[in-house]
């Protein structure tokens, strides 16, 4: 067997692993083996391009691998799980950048007046796709770090600027394809890196993981085309499972939280605040609130307990001690699993993340398709820091924004607990009638501290 045949044999090895990984990291159950599998299918691949005749600057490839490592192997041990969007971001705009300094590179290093025009296309594709996720990325980061306000940017003719930017680029695509010029080129990389801000800008900071999602399909898609220009199979592979697999995240969030990606995109919904903090709705119509030790009872004499985590579980990390009050009921012989939302808390999986960090048994978790058949059967809907996934306006209410979205139907259950810590609205910033149902009641306070007194009520009880 040649060199090249056995370097190609790795490539497809490695290609056959990142698509095995992919099935892996479907469940939180084969997510770590996934994720190793991928890892091993890099290294392959790594060691394979090394292998090849005529690699050059090896020292300079080394030394960035060190500066990789150096900074990618503590930045993902230390990061905190709350803050995983904003790394998956960063990451995902230095791969953007990468992918963008490659076709450049190749532009440059070849006489552009002999490229075929399908190279010069694969280029522009690359330098267009790739910059604009990695300004769009870094903006994202700085909006999910609170470096920069987090509410949707917005200033006059937004519109029309954007289409300004988005014709010009328009027009040096067409230009550059016609006269291959490179001073042409750089410019449309100075106006694409303006495209990724002007475009991440008016989005509001809660809607910013479906963008970060979006942006990772578009650096896919940008690795991809380098791919083509350096002839390596293996990134087009790559690049193609990353934008694909990333385009089917966007549409699953999208999906999940009932609304289009335009409507995402576009409409600046997640600023929207517009209850109160009292503990008096709109209307001034009054909720129950009650004691952890009424409470407590309650769920100690139940039969079945759901607990339905969301947002504010993360907030308070009140998943140790979720889980210290469901191993407490369950050591009282009464029946307890968690209902999870696909789109509880603000990231893809998030609520799952959370409750492994607390080991809690996968038999526990079930999700929103497999938990609402048993709702009617419920004696209390135990709602921790979760507001519009449960609402039933997403449900009875057209006209409402978030009508259509699949909800957890927790007002099946005989009786509602809603653990928060005042009456505001979630991330949709509507009003949520269950807080007001007579079988609701309400116990105020920070989730991780409600929790504890509920542990030590039910112990009590
Ligand atoms: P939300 O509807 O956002 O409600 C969270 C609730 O948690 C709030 O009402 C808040 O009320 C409460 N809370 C906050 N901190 C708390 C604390 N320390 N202790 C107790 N409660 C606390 O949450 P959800 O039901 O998980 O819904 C998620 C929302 O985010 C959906 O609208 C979804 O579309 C959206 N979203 C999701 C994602 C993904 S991928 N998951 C991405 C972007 C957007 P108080 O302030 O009164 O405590």
């Amino acid at each position: 067997m040649s060199r090249g045949t056995a370097i190609d044999l790795c490539y497809l090895v490695a290609a056959i692993g990142f698509i095995i990984a992919l099935k892996g990291l479907s469940s939180p159950r084969h997510a770590r083996t996934g994720n190793l599998v991928a890892a091993a299918g890099m290294a392959l691949a790594i060691g394979a391009t090394f292998a090849r005749t005529g690699l050059g600057h090896i020292g300079l490839i080394v030394i960035a691998m060190v500066i990789g490592v150096a900074i990618g192997v503590p930045a993902a041990r230390l990061v905190k799980m709350t803050a995983m969007p904003q790394m998956v971001a960063a990451f995902n705009g230095v791969g953007g950048g990468a992918a963008a300094v490659v076709s450049i590179t190749e532009f440059l290093g070849s006489d552009p007046k002999t490229l075929a025009t399908y190279k010069v296309l694969e280029v522009i594709f690359g330098v267009l796709v790739g910059s604009v996720s990695l300004s769009g990325s870094a903006l994202a980061f700085a909006k999910l770090q609170e470096m920069m306000s987090t509410r949707p940017i917005t200033y006059p003719a937004q519109q029309v600027i954007n289409g300004i930017v988005g014709l010009t680029i328009l027009g040096f695509v067409l230009t550059i394809l016609v006269t291959s010029s490179t001073l042409l080129l750089w410019i449309l990389l100075g106006l694409s890196l303006v495209l990724g801000v002007i475009f991440v800008l008016p989005i509001g900071g809660a809607d910013v993981p479906v963008l970060i999602s979006l942006l990772n399909s578009f650096t896919g898609l940008a690795v991809a085309a380098s791919g083509f220009t350096l002839d390596s199979n293996v990134l087009v592979v790559a690049g193609t499972l990353v934008g694909a697999s990333g385009m089917l995240l966007t549409r699953m969030m999208s999906v999940a939280m009932g609304r289009s990606l335009p409507n995402i995109l576009f409409s600046a919904f997640g600023s929207v605040v517009t209850a109160s903090g009292s503990t008096e709705g709109e209307g001034g119509r009054s909720v129950r609130a009650g004691t952890p030790e009424d409470i407590g009872t309650l769920l100690a004499y139940s039969r079945r307990v759901v607990i339905v985590p969301g947002y504010g579980l993360a907030v308070a990390q009140a998943q140790h001690t979720a889980k210290e009050l469901a191993d407490t009921l369950l050591a009282k012989g009464v029946e307890v699993f968690y209902a999870i939302h696909p789109v509880a808390g603000r990231m893809p999986g998030h609520m799952n993340v959370l409750l492994a960090e607390a080991n809690v048994p996968y038999e526990e978790l079930k999700e929103m398709d497999e938990a609402n058949p048993e709702m009617p059967a419920t004696d209390v809907a135990l709602v921790v820091g979760a507001n519009d996934t449960v609402n039933p306006a997403a449900r009875d209410t057209p006209g409402s924004p978030i009508y259509g979205m699949p909800i957890i139907n927790a007002d099946e259950a005989q009786h509602v607990v809603f653990l928060k810590r005042s009456m505001r609205p979630g991330f949709a910033g509507i009003d949520n009638a269950l807080l007001y149902d007579p079988k609701t009641t309400m116990l105020f306070g920070d989730a991780k501290d409600t929790l504890q007194k509920l542990v030590a009520a039910v112990k009590k009880a």
